[in-house]
């Protein structure tokens, strides 16, 4: 079997880390070799970047550059390889996150992004991208009950509402690639649904 490209996306505090080591152990438990990864992140240049991003103030358009190069070492050294060797990757955040954060929650142009997309991972997207969407608020509520915030998590629920609208628009517009997983259902709702995409994408 080929390796698979899979994502888990969502404004910060909407359940994807809920879900992504059970996820990740389901596939385990059918024999499939797994890489689980994140960003901004996954190399050890990555890690180090991800410090900068999510402590030190910056401009939108540094934040962005870094996003990127994070993201280019990130493929270069695990992404690209692990699928090459036929592995399975799961990757907590990937592009669609720079879409949703820096172009509508920012406001980065959209061609600056499309470029930087193209020059960084060319036709390389993902399979599947699971998108859990939930309301800023109950976001926030949850969120505030586990850790301090960092520098994106401490935005107003405005630039959340902007950042989830921007998902949503991501979703819509490629039906085939996403799941969207309303993050006010169960835990065990979402498996069930996880599970029986499972299945799908091992069949296809
Ligand atoms: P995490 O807490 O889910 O690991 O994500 C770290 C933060 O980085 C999260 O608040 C979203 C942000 N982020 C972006 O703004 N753009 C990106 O491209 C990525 C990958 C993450």
């Amino acid at each position: 079997m080929t390796g698979r490209f899979v994502t888990f996306e969502g404004i910060d505090g909407a359940g994807k880390s809920t879900h992504i080591d059970w996820y990740v152990e389901r596939l385990r438990t059918r024999g499939i070799d797994v890489v689980q990864t994140r960003e901004p992140g996954g190399s050890d240049l990555a890690e180090t970047l991800r410090e900068l991003l999510l402590r030190r103030k910056m401009g939108m358009q540094a934040e962005l550059l870094l996003m990127f190069a994070a993201r280019s070492d990130h493929l270069e050294r695990q992404i690209r390889p692990a699928l090459a060797g036929g592995q399975w990757v799961v990757c907590d955040r990937f592009t669609d996150s720079t879409w949703a954060y820096q172009g509508s929650g920012r406001g980065a142009p959209g061609e600056r992004i499309a470029w930087l997309e193209s020059w960084v991972h060319g036709v390389l997207q993902p399979d599947r991208s699971y998108l859990f969407d939930l309301a800023p608020e109950l976001a926030a509520r949850r969120r505030a009950s586990v850790r301090a915030p960092d520098r994106f998590e401490s935005e107003d629920s405005a630039f959340f509402e902007r950042v989830r609208r921007g998902y949503r628009d991501r979703a819509q517009a490629d039906p085939g690639r996403f799941v969207v997983l309303d993050g006010e259902r169960a835990v065990s709702e979402i498996r069930v649904i996880l599970e029986e995409d499972i299945a799908d994408l091992c069949n296809t």
